[in-house]
């Protein structure tokens, strides 16, 4: 009874299948290909890409603890879920009482990691294997500052245009030559005697040659060379002017007073905010001006380690441009005649260019060593991101925005709920994958009014 009941189910399966031979190859051929396009691998590639467009190592770097965790062994330490959660949003992670989540913040000071609402599940994937296939001893692909370059470091324009003179003028010297050589030659075919040929030996630079352009052709020859020193001439120079021009990338000019923000914000912790404490709500970030510095400095007068009773010669200052007499105590130990220090400018963009503070810590939830760099590990300031437009234009193509906890967005939030309702299409505002895509681009972070006056 079995046998018969399997041997028909057989036979019909059978028959089944030849009947449906055609869709079922049809049929095991697509989910063959399928499955070698649907199986989305981790890529590291992509991965490096992502981690440089969002930033990543201006905050970390693979061995080393800069502003964040090293990177390295990550996803030994933690399980990919729990990384997802952190580097999509490590606020939300932190709200919702995730342990580990809170202890690494209160570790790192309470220094906040940005949120990437616009990474998908696959990209942190990708994140993850890129980190996993890092070799040791690259340590990323930004090393971060350990020496600051001198105060001139960074703006070569001035070789620059010594050396395209010196080319200019060898080339001119050439042509010269040439011009003299012809103008010889010339003279002696029409007055023999009194300009006798000099040899017909040729000129340095075409003994200088291979034997097989020697006997080319000297126009073909000559256009043949102006070409390829053409071709690399304009390629140098517009990247040169793309890259460099105007760039003030690592500069690190020294200050009227030995400031370390190593030493205050590092390792003293004290908040950016307490000293730029305009950064929030307005354009600029601000100085502080030195009755901050007093609120301390009134009784730390030198270092601990100091090996003199004296007061430091840098606190000097700092009494100094205050008029501020230490012996004295309460309001007459400041004089009348306070002379402020001029600290100098690091951060300058073209007077065209408009930028905005709190529009980048406040609403975009931006951390400052994003755009500056590990600032609390530099005795001097130095200017780590090249503040070109491009760079602008980088970050507002790249960085997502967390539209649905944050009042600024709220009106684009609604639009784009009655947009999804009405049209029942996504596609605007989450990608395939199911990620939010909004970035400062689509809230018209690409308009030329709204950097430029
Ligand atoms: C503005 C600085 C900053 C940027 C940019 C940044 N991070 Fe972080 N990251 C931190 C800090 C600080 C911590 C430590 C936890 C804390 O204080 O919030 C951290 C923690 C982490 C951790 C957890 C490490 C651990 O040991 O558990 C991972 C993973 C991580 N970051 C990955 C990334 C990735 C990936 C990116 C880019 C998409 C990124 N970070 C961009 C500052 C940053
Ligand atoms: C105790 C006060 C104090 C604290 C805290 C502090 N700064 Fe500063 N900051 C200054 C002073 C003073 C200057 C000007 C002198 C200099 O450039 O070193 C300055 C300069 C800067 C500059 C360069 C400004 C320019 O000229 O373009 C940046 C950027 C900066 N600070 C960022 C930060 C960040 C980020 C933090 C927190 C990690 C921080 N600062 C913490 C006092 C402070
Ligand atoms: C919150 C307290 C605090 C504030 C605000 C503060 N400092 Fe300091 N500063 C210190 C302490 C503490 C030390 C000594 C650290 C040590 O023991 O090595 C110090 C050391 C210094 C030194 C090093 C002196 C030396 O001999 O090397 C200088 C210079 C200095 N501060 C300048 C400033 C300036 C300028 C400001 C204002 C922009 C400022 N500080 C604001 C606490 C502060
Ligand atoms: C999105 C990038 C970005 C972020 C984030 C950012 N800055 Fe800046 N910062 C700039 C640019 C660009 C300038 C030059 C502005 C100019 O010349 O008008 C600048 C200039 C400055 C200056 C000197 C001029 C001024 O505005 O007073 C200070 C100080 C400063 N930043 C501190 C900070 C601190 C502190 C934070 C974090 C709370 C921060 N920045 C976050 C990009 C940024
Ligand atoms: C590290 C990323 C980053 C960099 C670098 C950056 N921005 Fe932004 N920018 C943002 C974010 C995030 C927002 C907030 C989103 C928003 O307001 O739509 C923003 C918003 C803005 C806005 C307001 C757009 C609006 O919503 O109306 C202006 C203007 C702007 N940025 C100018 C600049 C300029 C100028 C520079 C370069 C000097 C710059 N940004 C560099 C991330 C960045
Ligand atoms: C996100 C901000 C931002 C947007 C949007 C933006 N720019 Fe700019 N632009 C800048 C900044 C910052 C500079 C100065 C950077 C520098 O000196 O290299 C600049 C410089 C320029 C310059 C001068 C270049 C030079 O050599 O000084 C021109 C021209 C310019 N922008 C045109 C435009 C036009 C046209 C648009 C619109 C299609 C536009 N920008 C949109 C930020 C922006």
């Amino acid at each position: 009874m079995t046998s018969f009941y399997i041997c028909s189910a057989k036979n019909s399966l059978h028959s089944y299948m030849i009947r449906h031979l055609k869709s079922f190859m049809l049929a095991s051929a697509l989910a063959f290909s399928m499955s070698i396009f649907a199986e989305d691998k981790p890529n590291a590639d992509e991965g490096k890409k992502i981690m440089d467009a969002n930033n990543c190592w201006s905050c970390h770097a693979m061995d080393k603890k800069i502003v964040g965790p090293a990177l390295r062994g990550i996803t030994e330490r933690r399980s990919e879920e729990w990384l997802i959660k952190w580097i999509r949003n490590n606020e939300a992670l932190r709200k919702s009482g995730d342990k580990d989540a809170l202890a690494i913040y209160q570790e790192y000071g309470g220094a906040a990691m940005n949120i990437f609402a616009n990474l998908s599940d696959p990209d942190i994937k990708n994140i993850l294997e890129y980190i996993k296939t890092v070799p040791k001893k690259d340590d990323g692909p930004k090393v971060p500052v350990t020496s600051v370059p001198t105060e001139t470091g960074g703006d070569n324009t001035t070789l620059y245009i010594l050396l395209a003179l010196v080319g200019v003028f060898l080339i001119v010297l050439l042509i010269l030559n040439k011009v003299k050589s012809t103008l010889r030659r010339l003279a002696s075919e029409r007055m023999p005697e009194e300009f006798p040929m000099v040899g017909s030996e040729k000129p340095w630079y075409v003994r200088w040659m291979p034997s097989g352009m020697q006997k080319m052709n000297p126009v073909v020859l000559s256009l043949f060379i102006t070409a390829i020193v053409g071709i690399i001439g304009t390629t140098w120079l517009y990247s040169f002017g793309m890259t460099e021009i105007g760039v003030q990338k690592g500069y690190a000019p020294k200050q009227p007073i030995a400031y370390s923000h190593k030493l205050h914000a590092g390792d003293l912790k004290i908040d950016c905010k307490y000293c730029h404490s305009t950064v929030e709500y307005s354009k600029q970030a601000s100085i502080p001006s030195l009755n901050t510095c007093m609120n301390c400095h009134k009784g730390v007068q030198k270092r601990s380690d100091a090996t003199s009773d004296d007061i430091s010669p840098e606190i000097k200052k700092i009494y100094a441009a205050l008029d501020y007499n230490p012996e004295k105590n309460g309001d007459d130990a400041f004089g009348p005649n306070p002379n402020p220090v001029r600290w100098i400018r690091i951060h300058n963009l073209p007077d065209h260019a408009y930028f905005n503070h709190s529009q980048h810590v406040k609403v975009g939830k931006l951390q400052c060593q994003t755009c500056h760099g590990p600032i609390e590990k530099m005795e001097v300031v130095q200017q780590w991101s090249s503040l070109q437009m491009g760079w602008c234009i980088e970050c507002h193509r790249n960085t997502g925005v967390d539209v649905e906890n944050n009042n600024y967005y709220k009106a684009l939030h609604e639009k784009a709920k009655s947009d999804i309702a009405k049209n029942n299409d996504k596609s605007k505002y989450f990608s395939p994958d199911g990620r939010v895509k909004v970035t400062p681009a689509m809230n018209g972070g690409l308009e030329c009014a709204k950097c430029h006056y």
